[in-house]
């Protein structure tokens, strides 16, 4: 379903140094699959998913979404694409003044879904995550758990074919860490392929998938039932 082919990404620098982001990565990812990408801070992580979402190019190297390259799409595919992908961030990027029923109406409403088809969606997505009690609060009024609950529906909600979670637990406790862990088990067992970026060692212990390790840009480790090393 993804596919990275000798993948370089180097930033440069405002004072003209080069930072190599990635360095020569390859690996593929199956529909279904649930894998988690693990390294310190600065590692490439991040780098990894925005190259997946094609908000960043690759430098060198060639990245695939079913069959396609990515950096040859036109600007019409990658919107197409990028339907297929929700995005879960740490920091949560919530609407502050729309409540949690509107902040995946809204998501709705641009993707041109029908008025019907949201009231109907939107109650359904708010169970998955076990929110539909607070379908009137704003975001404010949320804790952080919940908070990142809802930012789990808004991916959801346009039914994509692959989430991508960066440090989706990166503020919450281990309590709230772990009722996260759990709402991602269940939306890969609907059959949503999920990769995860974390440098949390506990969450790979926790869930006991496939684990692509990175090392200053560098794929040292992937492996099937990662165990966490650093
Ligand atoms: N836009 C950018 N400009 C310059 N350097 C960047 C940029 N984005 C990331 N980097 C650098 O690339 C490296 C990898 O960053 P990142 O992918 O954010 O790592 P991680 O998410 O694992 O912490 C770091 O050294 C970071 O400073
Ligand atoms: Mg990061």
């Amino acid at each position: 379903m993804i596919k990275f082919q000798n993948v370089t990404k180097i930033f440069e620098t405002k004072n003209k140094q080069k930072i190599f982001a990635l360095k020569n990565v390859s690996f593929e990812i199956d529909k279904g699959e649930f894998v988690l990408i693990v390294g310190k801070s600065g590692a490439g992580k991040t780098t990894l998913l925005k190259l997946i979402f094609a908000g960043e190019k690759p430098t060198e190297g060639k990245i695939f979404f079913e069959g396609k390259d990515i950096t040859k799409m036109k600007d019409g595919e990658i919107s197409r694409m990028r339907r297929e992908i929700g995005v879960v961030f740490q920091d949560y990027k919530l609407l502050p003044t729309k409540t949690a029923f509107e902040n995946l109406a809204y998501v709705m409403e641009v993707i041109g879904f029908l008025d019907e088809e949201i009231k109907r969606d939107v109650p359904k997505v708010l169970e998955i995550v076990g929110l539909n009690e607070k379908a009137e609060s704003f975001p404010s009024e949320l804790s952080a758990g919940e908070k990142q609950r809802l930012s789990i529906a808004r991916a959801l909600i346009s039914r994509p074919k692959v989430i991508l979670a960066d440090e989706p637990t990166g503020n919450l406790d281990p309590y709230n860490t772990l009722d996260i862990l759990k709402i991602f088990q269940k939306i890969h067992q609907m059959g949503t392929t999920i990769i995860l970026a974390t440098h949390d060692k506990n969450i790979v212990d926790i869930l006991g998938k496939r684990v692509i390790t990175l090392e200053k840009g560098e794929i040292v480790r992937d492996e099937k039932k990662g165990k966490f090393v650093l």
